[in-house]
């Protein structure tokens, strides 16, 4: 493989189809994505046969309009990346099916990516990041605490037993008949709250890296209850007109995910006291307020701090074609036959 490769990759996991070009040494020179979310909106998550539907729709269109946006052709691209895995199956089939007739019909050399290397690796685009680090990942779909050693090179450290930050942020704002995504809307109404603890959810269990959501989002639900803004055997909110208590759940809630993920953090940065940095990346890693209070508490240490620009934190293809360049410098290829994986 020559160096420094020009990667175009394909990222079709959930709920964006998206395709990027990549050199290391030009930078990224497209990055482009089609949002499925006003699909979804309706349901309040994502569809999986709706959301496969709506890659195979998008597919064409979003790949080449990548490669006119980046200047190249086919022919200037030096392999193919895609995601592989994980994801939901039927949109995973997509870009892999898409990104095998490409490779294959141009002669190109297709390589495979985990989604979640991608967004471990995501605050590395932008950012020159010393390693070793400590890296939370925090999506929709995923929460995971990883010690970064090198580029392809990371153990991880904690993920969720049960649901994923973003579904938490998701969920609750189900509850409180706030709309999907949850995560940006719960930013907002908090803003409008101070970020101030109100309600005091529980953290969890300080001792441990895994995360767990799901008791976080029933805690929510039964102090709701408990205040009569809640009907359990109807499962209506019954406090819907009023505003300002949603916005104290929301502050309440965003101040405990916070508190959260310091706390995982000062947990790993204990265990290895030799890191050199923090990144914080995947959708949740949007939020303003969680990333000025990671970022304080490893000011407070002298420990650097990286997230990405959003772009990069939500799912996209750049993460994907960043992780495929240095998978390639290191000797990695896949065959035709390459499949998806858990
Ligand atoms: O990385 P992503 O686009 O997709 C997955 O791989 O899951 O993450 C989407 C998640 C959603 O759950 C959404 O609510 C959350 O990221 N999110 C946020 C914010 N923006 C998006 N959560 C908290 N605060 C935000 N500002
Ligand atoms: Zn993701």
């Amino acid at each position: 493989m020559k160096p420094n490769p020009t990667i175009l990759a394909i990222e079709s996991s959930c709920d964006e189809t998206a395709a990027a070009v990549y050199n290391r040494e030009q930078g990224m020179l497209a990055n482009e994505l089609f949002s499925q979310t006003e699909l979804h909106k309706q349901y309040g998550g994502v569809i999986p046969e709706v959301a496969s539907r709506s890659h195979l729709e998008k597919i064409g269109s979003i790949v080449d309009g990548t490669l006119k946006k980046s200047g190249k052709t086919l022919a200037d691209i030096d392999a193919i990346a895609v995601t592989n895995r994980p994801g939901l199956p039927g949109s995973l089939l997509i870009g892999l099916g898409y990104a095998k007739g490409l490779a294959f019909g141009a002669q190109k050399p297709i390589i495979g990516i985990n989604h979640l290397e991608g967004h471990a690796f995501s605050a590395c685009i932008e950012n020159d990041v010393p390693f070793d680090h400590i890296c939370i990942t925090a999506s929709g779909g995923h929460s995971s605490i990883y010690l970064v050693k090198d580029f392809g090179d990371y153990m991880t450290l904690g993920r969720t037993t049960d649901d994923a930050a973003g579904e938490a942020f998701d969920k609750v704002a189900k509850l409180l008949n706030l709309g999907y995504p949850g995560g940006p809307i719960i930013e907002r109404y908090a803003a409008a709250a101070e970020f101030k603890d109100y309600f005091n959810y529980p953290r969890g269990k300080k001792d441990v890296l895994d995360f767990s959501f799901s008791g976080l989002k029933t805690a929510v639900l039964y102090d709701l209850v408990k205040r009569d803004a809640f009907d359990l055997t109807t499962k209506t909110l019954l406090a819907d007109q009023n505003i300002e208590l949603k916005q104290q759940v929301a502050s309440s809630l965003l101040v405990c995910m916070a508190d959260i993920f310091v706390q995982k953090v000062a947990l790993a940065q204990k265990m290895y006291p030799h890191v050199h940095a923090v990144t914080f990346v995947g959708g949740v890693a949007c939020n303003a307020y969680i990333r000025a209070r990671l970022k304080a508490w490893c000011d407070a240490r002298n420990l650097a701090f990286f997230s990405p620009s959003p772009r990069y934190c939500t799912d996209n293809a750049g993460m994907i074609a960043f992780v495929a360049a240095y998978k390639l410098e290191q000797g990695h290829v896949d065959g035709y036959d390459l499949d998806i994986g858990r």
